[in-house]
């Protein structure tokens, strides 16, 4: 996977790549990284990416020239990968998204800043626009990295052994149980017996419970959406 990042703020691209989960892909080459800066392709001496928008009113808008050449440059150098322009207006993307836009061979995401881009620049060079949530961020480099982040993560060999196997049990449309490590009793709160009693699918059956009551109770959407089985439905009327 390939992802290659329109974006006047690089250095905050070049932190994040070297940390955690998606650091230790990177740095593996499980995932490749490109950083394009508008500023570079700007041809005036300011280096102008931006500009007062036609019919007044606050805020600069994305100039199309530098930022279209820098988008240019980066799918031109990366595979021609579909360029996507990170928008609260754009489709909200949930778990079963990221797990389609994993399966491309790489992407180019466009972090926008300003009040927005000149609806031209979306219009001649943008395939798609997603969203990460209904709520305004300051810009799309933080959008472009928690996409990276989910995306990344479910990659083959990123994750180890065992969290793959627990994505796999737990993240079919529900919500995650709860996780203990020790000791076993905190400030008088124990730890639930199951989980100390070696027997494997007594503990799997209260995961599973936990996630399935977890859902019901803080994000019924999801249940409503996904349906349950009828041995689902048994655990959770136990
Ligand atoms: N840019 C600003 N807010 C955003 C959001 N919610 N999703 C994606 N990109 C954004």
């Amino acid at each position: 996977m390939r992802f290659d990042v329109v974006t006047l703020f690089p250095d905050l691209f070049r932190v994040w790549a070297e940390q955690g989960v998606t650091g230790r892909a990177l740095t593996r080459g499980q995932a490749m990284l490109g950083l394009w800066n508008p500023r570079d392709y700007a041809e005036d001496v300011h280096r102008t990416v931006d500009d007062r928008p036609y019919g007044g009113g606050p805020g600069m808008v994305m100039k199309v020239a530098p930022w279209r050449a820098a988008v240019q440059a980066a799918r031109s150098g990366s595979g021609d990968h579909r360029v996507v322009y990170l928008t609260p207006q754009g489709r909200p993307l949930d778990q079963a998204a990221i797990g389609e836009i994993a399966k491309a061979p790489g992407w180019v995401l466009i972090a926008g800043r300003y009040e927005g881009a000149d609806e031209r620049l979306i219009e001649s060079c943008v395939d798609e626009e997603w969203s990460i949530g209904d709520y305004v961020l300051s810009g799309g480099e933080l959008a472009a990295m928690v996409v990276m982040d989910a995306v990344i993560r479910l990659l083959p060999g990123v994750l180890g052994h065992r969290d793959s196997a627990r994505e796999d049990s737990y993240m079919d449309g529900l919500l995650d149980c709860p996780h203990y490590t020790r000791p076993e009793v905190v400030e008088g709160r124990s730890v639930p017996a199951v989980l100390v009693s070696g027997d494997h699918e007594a503990i799997r059956r209260w995961r599973l419970q936990q996630s399935l009551g977890r859902t019901w109770l803080r994000r019924p959407d999801l249940l409503e959406r996904r349906g349950l089985s009828d041995a689902e439905r048994a655990l959770l009327e136990e």
